[in-house]
């Protein structure tokens, strides 16, 4: 059975987390040219040329290996997968879905897959369906969540890896070197980072949401309801008075299909700064390579 970093090919067992649709060929470079595994967000892409391109930039900046991270929902990955397959990338994320159909199709490219979920009950289906090893995301996590109740990384990675033989990544909670340990005490090969890597000086996006980030507290983040599903995010001030207010309508409120333009923009009234409970540990913004070294060291 190929071990994570067999899988990977990189020298530390530390993957970017895909953010949405925020695309970065230098914060990709960056990650990857520090040792990590990093990681185009092709999950709610439309435009093939777009991924083609993003592909080239990424490579003028490193020739280190990096992945992407697909969404079982795309209906083009039957047109991206082979076009990764073709630029060498050999490892991707799988996420958002069963990923019965889509594994056969990647191991016929000679490629490899890590599938990404929130329950022990679908890492052992997504393992059955071929995945070649499971990202394990807990409840203190940033991004997007079931409906349902979930375990947090210390109860959901030893659950995983006492449930499948094949690699496991931890993620949700991570941002130093003590959760990076902590990691594998409890039986994971590496971990998925999303928070930290949001507060990277390389991350394209908004200075705002980097601010709120650095400036949240312990307790500062709170699931959402955007659209039918949960997101964590930051509760700001405003956040929190909006929510109390009666006439306000929070499951109507936040749509998806407006987080672009709000985490862009730094407008966060659209869709509220999506982040980690591990914000509470990040105090600055530093480079891709400070915060890698820092992790593994
Ligand atoms: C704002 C935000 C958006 C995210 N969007 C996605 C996404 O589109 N697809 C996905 O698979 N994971 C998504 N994630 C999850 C991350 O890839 C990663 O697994 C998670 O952030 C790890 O937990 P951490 O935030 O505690 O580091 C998102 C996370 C955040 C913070």
């Amino acid at each position: 059975m190929p071990g994570l970093l067999d899988i990977l090919k990189c020298r530390y067992p530390v993957i970017q987390g895909p953010i949405g649709a925020i695309n970065s060929p230098e914060l990709i470079a960056a990650i990857s040219n520090a040792g990590g595994y990093g990681m185009l967000a092709l999950g709610f892409i439309r435009d093939i040329d777009e991924v083609k391109r993003l592909i080239t930039e990424t490579k003028k900046l490193t020739d280190k290996p990096f992945g992407a991270n697909i969404m079982i929902i795309n209906p083009l990955n039957e047109q991206i997968l082979p076009i990764l397959a073709e630029s060498g990338i050999r490892a991707v994320t799988t996420s958002v879905g069963f990923p019965g159909r889509i594994y056969p199709l990647l191991h016929e490219l000679g490629m490899k897959g890590l599938h990404v979920l929130l329950s022990v009950k679908h890492a052992i289906s997504a393992v059955e369906a071929g995945a070649d090893g499971i990202v394990a995301a807990g409840s203190e996590a940033g991004g997007l969540r079931s409906t349902g109740s979930e375990s947090s990384t210390m109860i959901l990675v030893p659950l995983v890896c006492d449930s499948v033989k094949v690699p496991v990544v931890a993620a949700g909670g991570i941002a130093d070197s003590r959760g990076y340990r902590a990691a594998f005490a409890l039986g994971a090969q590496g971990v998925q980072i999303g928070t930290r890597f949001l507060a990277a000086s390389e991350c394209p996006v908004h200075d705002r949401w980097k601010e709120l980030i650095v400036n949240c507290e312990d307790g500062g983040t709170s699931l959402l309801p955007v659209d039918n599903m949960m997101m964590r995010a930051i509760l700001t001030p405003e956040l929190r008075a909006k929510i109390e207010s009666p006439d306000f309508d929070i499951k109507k409120e936040f749509q998806l299909k407006n987080a672009s333009q709000a985490w862009n923009n730094g407008d966060f009234s659209l869709v509220p700064a999506g982040a980690g409970q591990v914000s509470a540990l990040i105090h600055d913004v530093k480079s891709v390579a400070e915060i890698i070294n820092q992790m593994v060291s």
